[in-house]
C-alpha cells in the first residue's frame, strides 16, 4: 500500500513541507477518530483552484466504536461534487458540517475539518458517521465528544498538529488505555475510568476528579512543559518496579494559549518488565562468558603445572602447546565478555592471540616482530572461537619452525573482508618449508588441527607455500561468506532436546 507521502507526491499539490504537516496529523489522530467515535478522512486537493477532485490520503478507524467503512478508500480520487461539504470547507477554510448521500438511500453526516497551515488550508479532515445517535449520551461520551471538537477547532486554527512535537518511539495511545482532561490550572476535570485504575495502581486512592496532575503520581513536569512549548509532551513514571505508565499530554490551544490539556495514560508495566528481562539475559550471558574465560585459564595453569613436573621435553612441548590453544579460546570469551550481541571485531582478537604466542615462544635471543594488518569485520561467536585456534596454530608454526638459525624475524597477520568471504593471511620471512612438504601428507597435530577446522567447520580452504619472490612461508585462509552470518551459526546450533 502507498504511504501519505507517496500519494500526496502523486496525486496532490502538497509539497514538502506540508506533507510532513499532515503526516504529524496522521501520526496521532487515531486519538481524535476514538473521541470523536467515528471514521476520520483525509482529503487533499489533487489541483489547485476550485473545483478540483481530491485524493483521498488517509483513513483511520475508532476503536470506539463501529466503522462506516469495510473498503480501504485510501487513494481514492473524488469528484468535488461528491463532497460538496469538504470543497467548501477547503474554500472558506473554516469547519462546515452536512449530509452527503452515499449510494441510493444511504447518508452519512460528515464534519469537514480544514486543516489550516500557515494560512492556508491545506486539506480536509472528514468526520464521517451515520446520523448521530438520538438517546441520551454518557458523561464519557459527551465528554470525548468536547474534547474532539477543541481538537477540531485547533486544526481550523492551525494550531494542531503541534509544529514540533516530541517525536515517540511509543505506539500512539488510544483513548481506551485511559484519559484524563485538565483545566489549564491543572486541575483533572474528567477521568475515565481506566485512567482512575491506573492512577491507582500509581497509588493514588483519593478523588482523581478535582485532584492536580502533580500529586496524583503523574509528575509535575510534563503538564508544565507542554504548557510551556505549546505542543505535545511524553513522560514516563514508574511506581516501584510495580507499576509503569506512560503518559502523553496535549495542551488545547487557543489563539496560542494553552488552554487545558488531554493526557492520556498507557500502562506499561509488562512491556518493561520485559525489557528488563532482556538486559538482565544479556548480563547474564556476558557473566557466563567470563566464567568460561576464568575456568580456561584454571585449566590452563593446572596443564602448565603439570608440565613443569615433566622430565621429557617433548612432553613438556605438548603441554606448552595446548595451554597456549586453550589460551587463545580465552581470548576469545574475554572479548564476548564484553560485548552484548554475540558477535567479535576479530581485529581485536588477533592482537591478544599474538601475545599469547609471543609470550609462550619468543625468546630474546631470537626477537620475532609481529604485524597485523586489514581488516575481518564482525564475525559470529562461534566462527571466531575456531579463527582463533587456526591463527594461534600458525603463528606458533612461524615462531617455532620458521626461524632456525636466525638471528630474528618478522610475521605478520593479514585480513581481507569481501563479498567472496574472509581472507587470512599468516606470512613469515624465515626459511621456508621442508623441501619435501606436502599439505596433505602433513602428519603434525597443529596442521591437522588447522585442516580439520578450516575444512570441517568452516567450509573453507587452507594452503601453505613460500613466499613468492623472499624466503618464507604464507599460511592462506580462506572462509567462505555465507559461513560468515549469524544465520549460519544459529543453523549450526544443535536441537535441543
Ligand atoms: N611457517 C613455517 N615455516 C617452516 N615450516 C613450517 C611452517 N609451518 C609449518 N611448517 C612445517 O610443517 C610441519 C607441520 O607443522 P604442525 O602440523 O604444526 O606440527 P608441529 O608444529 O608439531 O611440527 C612442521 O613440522 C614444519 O616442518
Ligand atoms: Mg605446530
Amino acid at each position: 500500500m502507498a504511504t501519505l507521502a507517496e500519494l500526496a507526491r502523486r496525486h496532490s499539490i502538497l509539497d514538502e513541507e506540508r506533507i510532513a504537516h499532515l503526516q504529524g496529523l496522521t501520526g496521532c489522530w487515531g486519538l481524535l477518530a476514538d473521541l470523536s467515535f467515528a471514521d476520520l478522512v483525509l482529503y487533499a486537493p489533487t489541483a489547485d483552484g476550485p473545483g478540483a477532485p481530491m485524493v483521498l490520503l488517509g483513513h483511520v478507524r475508532p476503536t470506539t466504536g463501529a466503522t462506516l467503512y469495510r473498503a480501504d478508500l485510501v487513494g481514492q480520487v473524488y469528484e468535488p461534487e461528491r463532497r460538496p461539504t469538504v470543497v467548501e470547507a477547503l474554500d472558506s477554510s473554516k469547519i462546515v458540517s452536512g449530509v452527503v448521500p452515499v449510494g441510493a438511500d444511504r447518508h452519512i453526516n460528515l464534519m469537514a475539518i480544514p486543516v489550516n497551515h500557515r494560512g492556508q488550508a491545506i486539506a480536509v479532515v472528514g468526520r464521517e458517521r451515520t446520523r448521530p445517535p438520538d438517546r441520551p449520551r454518557s458523561e464519557l461520551e459527551r465528554t470525548y465528544l468536547a474534547i474532539f471538537d477543541r481538537f477540531a477547532l485547533m486544526l481550523e486554527q492551525g494550531e494542531f498538529p503541534y509544529p514540533d512535537e516530541d517525536r515517540f518511539r511509543h505506539r500512539t495511545p488510544r483513548v481506551g488505555d485511559g484519559l484524563l482532561l485538565v483545566d489549564r490550572a491543572g486541575r483533572i476535570e474528567f477521568a475515565s475510568p481506566n485512567a482512575v485504575s491506573l492512577l491507582h495502581r500509581l497509588g493514588w486512592h483519593r478523588g482523581v476528579v478535582g485532584a492536580r496532575v502533580e500529586e496524583t503520581g503523574l509528575g509535575s513536569t510534563m503538564l508544565r512543559a507542554a504548557f510551556a512549548r505549546c505542543s505535545s509532551v511524553i513522560d514516563e513514571m514508574e511506581s516501584g518496579n510495580e507499576v509503569a505508565v506512560v503518559s502523553h499530554c496535549y495542551p488545547f490551544l487557543e489563539g496560542g494559549q494553552p488552554s487545558g490539556a488531554a493526557v492520556l495514560l498507557r500502562d506499561v508495566t509488562e512491556l518493561r518488565r520485559r525489557d528488563r528481562q532482556l538486559v538482565s539475559k544479556d548480563a547474564t550471558i556476558r557473566e557466563i562468558h567470563h566464567r568460561v574465560k576464568n575456568n580456561l585459564q584454571t585449566i590452563s595453569s593446572l596443564l602448565r603445572l603439570q608440565g613443569r613436573r615433566l622430565g621429557s621435553e617433548e612432553a613438556r612441548d605438548a603441554l606448552e602447546e595446548s595451554v597456549r590453544r586453550i589460551a587463545a579460546i580465552a581470548v576469545v570469551h574475554e572479548t564476548l565478555a564484553q560485548g552484548t550481541d554475540g558477535e567479535v571485531a576479530f581485529d581485536e582478537i588477533v592482537r591478544p592471540l599474538v601475545d599469547v604466542v609471543e609470550e609462550g615462544l619468543s625468546s630474546p635471543l631470537r626477537p620475532v616482530e609481529f604485524v597485523v594488518e586489514g581488516d575481518a569485520g564482525v564475525l559470529p561467536a562461534r566462527v571466531t572461537t575456531t579463527l582463533a585456534v587456526v591463527v594461534t596454530e600458525l603463528l606458533q608454526n612461524a615462531v617455532e619452525h620458521a626461524f632456525h638459525g636466525r638471528r630474528a624475524g618478522r610475521v605478520s597477520v593479514v585480513l581481507g573482508r569481501g563479498s567472496h568471504g574472509l581472507l587470512v593471511e599468516v606470512a613469515d620471512d624465515g626459511t621456508g618449508l621442508p623441501e619435501d612438504f606436502t599439505m596433505d601428507d602433513c602428519a603434525g597435530l597443529g596442521l591437522t588441527i588447522v585442516r580439520t577446522f578450516v575444512e570441517g567447520e568452516l567450509g573453507g580452504s587452507i594452503d601453505l607455500r613460500p613466499v613468492s619472490g623472499a624466503s618464507g612461508t604464507v599460511a592462506e585462509v580462506r572462509v567462505p561468506a555465507e559461513v560468515l552470518v549469524g544465520a549460519w551459526e544459529e543453523a549450526q546450533e544443535p536441537v535441543a532436546g
